[in-house]
């Protein structure tokens, strides 16, 4: 009996043991809080932990800290820690707030003096046993501080002899998500909304609780839910106590809800004639719709404002002020300690591009710099970091220095809008502390924006940083499983951005995919590199993002940001490429910066490289330091950057076997794809550029593709030639469809190379309206077919649609007939661009 039972016994262990291991799905839901099985090394490492774990005071923010410490030593230790409800009889983990510990075991040493969500971790004796305690001013900090710990012990540090505070370094710290009442989200690439569908709050928000938990995790204690092009709706009266059940999933992780509104909002559901913010009953319409708002979420946070942008309704319908329609709103607010973001994103987008003088990047310190000071002190004013868009390199706003008498946050873009959509890797903190660390010289002293923002520069009451992160229901929240790494990079810099890229790569990668020294290195370095290489095939020289930006803002489209009113992004034409900015002889942004900054941009000499064309208009022959000319900057730069992208599949297939299968495919998945786009870019810019200039590549690459057969050259069997718009984004400004009537077409050619191993890269178009057939054929042998159900941002053939199907490893003889088959969708006409054949690699 007793052996049965000791065997039972065993086996619940064993299985204990290997549980985890064998039964989770790496479907990327646990993110960074994945709490895997440490091994025997780590166990005997960790083997003075102590056993148990008291919590001193009661709140749902407490439960979650004890809950989350017995998850993650559970998870990683296989040992479930006994919960003591009374002062510790053993060795103990210790949680609660300063004020608890002192008062239950008077003479503690832990002192106060910590900031709101600081935390302390210190190992100390408490009745005579050696604890380690968790604590804080607040029970939010102690959360904060059990997350900090289990984090440690993940990432395999030392926890014997604690003595570590914590602190952030602002008190804003918030996530906007820009999601749709009916479930959309703009800008969001990894499905649909966790919070709304079918224009209501979803029934089941346990994905809210996770993400919530996953915000925590990270010192992220606001989050704003749905989009600044706000829906009034969300303010009805029968929307609130939907509201409130986010807030209530949010509550237990500290997270304090807050919503986009609409000014326009006392006249569009509040049944006034009028929203303007000078009209006392627009004022008393907000009071009484936040009183009631706090009646059900009396922690609720404050709201996100876009007016005036965009097309959306704002003060300047009355003639009045972003401060007036800000104000009027935190009025409302100030008596629940509510807080209004009103965002400086507010520009014109019917300027006469004609004008050279005219600049959209002036915009936000035009309109808010002559209104610092007569902001209320509950606003805060929300500053994309740079002044045009989340382009791929912009320098710093000058509005962070335009504005001393007033509340500021850095707004900083997670989801990969402008940067790949998170179908291509790009590792955004290195971007994001360029900005953060840039010294604006507001004074004697370096002033760096960190500083700005967080209200230490200007001694404001407030200030910090907002992350708009979109994640969505997919299982892994962003699509991408590595461009997690930006959400926790986001909250990590948020806490404090004097940590170093690198660093918080490593912790990342640590939590994400575990210890092996292979895995760390090979993603810390692929991460550290991936913004520049991004960068490099998509807008270099500071040149801005060279994509649609009338469109989805994913694939090239060099002439969508000229000559339209949302545009000027870089002038470029027959001679030239650049804005000009100086104050001497172009638009005169430069001038917004202080004196110092100003002078640095102004002289072509002293303007860092990666922002010379932001600032400067130059010859495509002008020199470069690099000896260069610019036309052969922008050449080599793509070429380069095709390069860089296809080495980081070649890293990443490095690290097969070390990573759990399921991620490790889906990045090579979109790793595979990011190589074949770039290709795309890289062609699409470089012949625009050559078409334009006439300069041709000195290596003789662009335009010239010896591997590459025409699908438009092949023989053709229903297909029919077509020009793309804009015909950079084909090869050859042409490619072949499969139109109606045609119900299945082909296109062949004959293959002359050496017989031998080969790589076949078909280029095909892939958009999302309908679902086409391919097959392959060598001669009458079927080599592969699939089918074209990508999720691309495209309805037509072009440079977002564009996609490439390899086919590796094959065995050609000269005078093979090579033969594709295409069967056309809905609206998808199986359209082919060219066909690419290279020696296979080994
Ligand atoms: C970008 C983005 C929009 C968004 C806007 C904003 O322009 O493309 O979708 O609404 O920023 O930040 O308000």
């Amino acid at each position: 009996m007793c052996r049965l039972r000791s065997i039972a016994v065993c086996g619940v262990l064993l299985l204990l043991a290997l549980g985890p291991k064998c039964a989770r799905a790496e479907t990327g839901a646990d993110a960074w809080l994945r709490y895997a099985p440490l091994g025997e090394q780590a166990a005997q490492k960790y083997s003075h932990l102590p056993a148990t774990v008291v919590v001193l005071g009661n709140s749902p923010v407490l439960e979650s800290a004890k809950a989350e410490l017995i998850r993650g030593i559970r998870g990683m230790f296989g040992k479930t820690l006994r919960d003591d409800k009374t002062l510790p009889r053993d060795h103990a983990i210790v949680l609660g707030t300063l004020s608890a510990l002192q008062s239950a075991t008077p003479g503690i040493s832990a002192s106060a003096g910590l900031p709101e969500d600081g935390f302390l971790l210190v190992t100390e004796r408490v009745h005579g046993f050696d604890c380690l305690i968790v604590t804080a001013t607040n029970d939010r900090g102690v959360l904060y501080g059990v997350f900090a710990l289990l984090s440690k012990i993940a990432r395999n540090e030392n926890v014997s002899a604690l003595h570590e505070t914590q602190q952030p370094y602002a008190p804003i710290r918030w996530t906007d998500e820009w999601d749709n009442l009916d479930g959309s989200i703009e800008r969001g690439y990894a499905g649909p909304s966790i919070f709304f569908e079918n224009g209501s709050v979803r029934a089941d928000l346990t994905r809210v609780g996770e993400y919530a938990r996953l915000l925590s995790s990270i010192g992220i204690n606001g989050c704003s839910i749905s989009n600044v092009n706000a829906n009034p709706r969300v303010l009805e009266d029968n929307f609130l106590p939907q509201l409130a059940r986010v807030a209530e999933a949010f509550r237990p992780w500290g997270v304090q809800l807050a919503i986009s509104v609409d000014v326009s909002s006392p006249k569009v559901i509040g049944g006034l004639d009028t929203f303007d913010p000078a009209d006392p009953r627009v004022a008393e319409w907000w009071r009484k719709k936040v009183e009631e708002i706090y009646r059900l979420i009396p922690d609720f946070a404050g709201v996100v404002v876009k007016a005036d942008s965009e097309g959306r309704l704002g003060p300047a319908t009355y003639g009045r002020t972003p401060a007036d329609a800000a104000n009027v709103i935190a009025r409302a607010l100030a008596p629940h300690r509510g807080v209004v973001f009103y965002r400086a994103f507010v520009y014109n987008h019917h300027l006469d591009w004609r004008d050279p003088k005219n600049d959209r990047a002036r915009a936000a310190y035009d309109i808010f710099h002559p209104l610092d000071g007569k902001f209320d002190d509950n606003v805060i004013i929300q500053i994309k970091h740079g002044p045009i868009d989340f382009q791929v390199r912009e320098p710093a706003s000058p509005l962070f220095t335009g504005l001393e008498k007033t509340n500021e946050a850095i707004e900083l873009q997670v989801t990969q809008e402008y940067t790949g959509q998170q179908r291509h890797l790009c590792f955004l903190p290195p971007m994001w502390k360029e900005t953060l660390d840039f010294d604006m010289h507001a004074g004697e002293n370096s002033s760096p924006v960190k500083d700005i923002v967080a209200g230490k520069t200007f001694h404001r009451p407030t200030g910090g940083f907002v992350g708009v992160v979109n994640v969505g229901i997919d299982a892994n929240w962003l699509g991408h499983p590595l461009a997690m790494a930006n959400l926790y990079g986001y909250g990590r810099l948020a806490w404090n951005p004097d940590l170093e890229s690198k660093t918080i790569a490593e912790e990342w990668t640590r939590l994400t995919f575990g210890n092996d020294a292979a895995v760390v290195r090979t993603i810390k370095s692929m991460l550290a590199s991936s913004w520049t290489v991004y960068e490099s095939y998509t807008g270099p020289l500071g040149a801005g993002t060279l994509t649609d930006i009338l469109g989805s803002h994913f694939g090239p489209g060099v002439e969508s940001s000229e000559r339209n009113g949302w545009g000027q992004w870089h002038r470029a034409d027959h001679d030239g490429i650049g804005m000009d900015r100086t104050a001497s002889t172009g638009t005169g942004y430069v001038d917004q910066y202080r004196a110092p900054v100003a002078k640095m941009y102004e002289s072509l000499s002293t303007t860092p490289k990666d922002l010379l064309l932001f600032f400067h208009h130059l010859p495509y022959t002008y020199v470069l330091h690099s000896g260069k000319t610019v036309i052969q900057h922008i050449y080599d730069s793509h070429y380069d950057g095709a390069e860089a992208a296809a080495n980081l599949v070649q890293r990443w297939k490095t690290l097969k076997g070390r990573v759990d299968q399921e991620r490790y495919a889906e990045v090579l998945k979109r790793l595979e794809y990011q190589a074949g786009h770039a290709i795309v870019w890289r062609d699409a810019i470089c012949n625009w550029f050559f078409q334009i200039s006439g300069v041709p590549d000195r290596l003789g690459r662009v335009g010239h593709y010896p591997d590459r057969v025409e699908a438009e050259a092949m023989q053709l069997l229903g297909y029919l030639p077509f020009d793309v718009v804009p015909r950079e984004t084909a090869s050859g400004g042409k490619a072949v469809e499969c139109a109606p009537p045609a119900q299945k077409c082909s296109a062949a050619f004959q293959f002359n190379g050496a017989a031998g191993r080969y790589e076949m890269d078909i280029e095909y178009f892939d958009q999302n309206n309908g679902k086409s057939k391919f097959r392959v054929l060598v001669g009458d042998q079927f080599i592969d077919e699939w089918i074209a159900d990508d999720h691309l941002p495209a309805t037509k053939p072009g440079g977002d649609s564009s996609t490439r199907r390899r086919i590796a490893g094959l065995a050609l003889r000269p005078g093979d007939h090579i033969r594709i088959e295409g069967v056309p969708d809905g609206e998808e006409h199986a359209a082919l661009d060219y066909v690419e054949i290279h020696p296979s690699p080994n």
